[in-house]
């Protein structure tokens, strides 16, 4: 397979600095090397370039900290995701806060006539302006996504919805706003919450998310935001919340995706190596992302 890795350093969908550093962090890590090894043709394409606030990082129109430059970067990475789809290349992307998957949605999404998701965090991220109880734009990009927003976000690239409710998983879930429990009802998003991956276990969510998957869509995006991990093993995140998904669930996971042959695209956010213990965040996004691109003991 032939994979791209774009890194966007973007720490403006969200309030707390660092978090810009995650890619570096996780190149640190070793991404590269890990996927060298699994023989992967491997192309780091660096950094898209994402500006600077004005001067304080302020809340612009209907509720939305710093939306012009969060709809800027993100206009440049579809652009980019766009692209390496184009040259039949495997985009993985490297955050930065979750708000670039708006981006790399919309990049993608265009190449899929029924588009999956696999939404694996402790948050929905399906606020709008009118719905946030912070104005982070990280807390959205999923509404966004499904058209729900400002026009700048839900139209990048000119088009809009990028996918579709029935096509969406979420699973880690443990930190819900009154909003999003509501677009989740009546829209028909499928969630796995904490909740139901300790009833059921990991192999049965996975398996069931495959096979649901599998049936009605054309191409599969995973995006893993850290924080679906549990703080105590990922502790370099801005909004971590406690009870989350193990080391071992979440390798599991990647293995049974891997085994799947199901993802076309994915990618790793929020990791914030300020805040982190000696990276050991990044070091599990790159331990993750060998399970998923295939490594194992046999
Ligand atoms: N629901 C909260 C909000 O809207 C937290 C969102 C956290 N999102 C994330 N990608 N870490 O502000
Ligand atoms: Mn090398
Ligand atoms: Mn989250
Ligand atoms: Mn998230």
């Amino acid at each position: 397979k032939d994979l791209s890795i774009i890194g966007v350093p973007m720490d403006l969908g969200q309030s707390r600095r660092g978090v810009d550093m995650g890619p570096s962090a996780i190149r640190y890590a070793g991404v590269e090397e890990t996927l060298e090894d699994l023989k992967y043709n491997l192309r780091d394409l660096g950094d898209v370039p994402i500006s600077r606030p004005d001067n304080k990082r302020e809340i612009q129109e209907g509720n939305l900290r710093n939306l012009k430059q969060v709809a800027d970067g993100n206009q440049k990475l579809a652009e980019m995701v766009d692209k390496e789809i184009n040259n039949n290349r495997f985009p993985l992307v490297l955050g930065g806060d979750h708000s670039i998957a708006i981006g790399s949605l919309a990049g993608i999404s265009r190449h899929y006539e029924n588009l999956g998701v696999i939404w694996y965090d402790a948050h929905g991220d399906l606020n709008s302006g009118e719905t946030s109880p912070s104005g982070n734009i990280h807390g959205m990009p999923l509404a966004v996504s499904l058209g729900i927003g400002h026009e700048k976000l839900t139209n990048i690239l000119g088009y809009s919805p990028k996918i579709k409710p029935e096509n969406i998983v979420i699973v880690g879930a443990r930190s819900l706003d009154p909003g999003e429990k509501e677009l989740i009802q009546e829209s028909g998003i499928k969630v796995y919450s904490m909740h139901e991956i300790d009833r059921m276990g990991m192999t049965s969510v996975m398996t069931e998310t495959i096979d649901y998957l599998k049936e009605r869509t054309d191409g599969v995006h995973l995006s893993l935001d850290l924080d679906g991990l549990d703080p105590e093993e990922a502790p370099g995140v801005g909004t971590p919340v406690i009870g989350g998904l193990s080391y071992r669930e979440s390798h599991l996971a990647m293995e049974m995706l891997e085994e799947s042959n199901l993802l076309t695209s994915a990618e790793f956010v929020e990791v914030n190596p300020i805040l982190d213990d000696k990276n050991k965040t990044a070091t599990m996004a790159v331990g993750l992302i060998g399970s998923l691109f295939g490594e194992k003991l046999k």
